[in-house]
């Protein structure tokens, strides 16, 4: 059985489907959820769920990210986690950090990437006038939002869409891709899998 840590910074509700998705026969289950805020709302579900969780708070560290990454990795050292998942974790990563975990470490982005790297993907994707939106799971490399696609969920942007509508109509699609792309990665399978 794989070793999963979850890294949130939020509400955690990928975090929830991912920990769901473990629940029953699975290759892989969840041995920490790690968050950078000690507030992440995540962090007290993933409590109640059973699993370990940690917190790193970037703010004592103030620019010295390399400081924060090491205080991070120790943290996930500890879990020795098979794979990482990043599940709305809002702290850009170094390629320092990013290389050790490189082929082990997945992200979900809520936009159809290569489009919209980076914040705002739902007001980008509405200003642009596009017709189709969605969501990315991706393995992490050293460039942000970028590496190999593993999964890709897609919906139709309705005329009286508005950011928070998308992203609310997003979100569902987000925890059933993430979970499908988890268990096919734990297995060892990197064909990506399209909703
Ligand atoms: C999700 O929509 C995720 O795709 C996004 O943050 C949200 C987290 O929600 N991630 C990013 O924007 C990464 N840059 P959650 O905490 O409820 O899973």
């Amino acid at each position: 059985t794989k070793r999963v840590a979850i890294l949130i910074s939020g509400g955690g509700s990928n975090m929830v489907a991912l920990a769901r998705s473990m629940e029953g026969a699975h290759p892989a289950k969840p041995v920490l959820v790690l968050s950078n805020d000690p507030k992440a709302g995540g962090l007290a579900k993933a409590h109640d769920m059973g699993i370990a969780t940690a917190s790193v708070d970037h703010r004592p560290f103030g620019k010295d990210r390399a400081a924060f990454e090491a205080a991070l990795d120790s943290a996930l050292q500890k879990a020795s986690p098979d794979i990482v998942c990043l599940a709305g974790f809002m702290r850009i990563l170094t390629p320092e950090f990013t290389r050790q975990w490189e082929g082990r470490m997945l992200n979900i982005h809520p936009s159809l990437l290569p489009k919209y790297k980076g914040l705002h993907t739902h007001a980008r994707a509405l200003e642009a006038g596009d017709t189709e939106h969605g969501c990315t799971v991706h393995e992490v490399t050293a460039a942000l939002d970028d590496g190999p696609i593993l999964g890709q969920a897609r919906l139709t942007i309705n005329a009286d869409d508005t950011p928070d509508r998308l992203a609310a109509r997003l979100l569902p699609l987000e925890h059933r891709l993430y979970p499908a792309v988890l268990r096919r990665f734990a297995e060892g399978d990197k064909t990506p899998v399209f909703i």
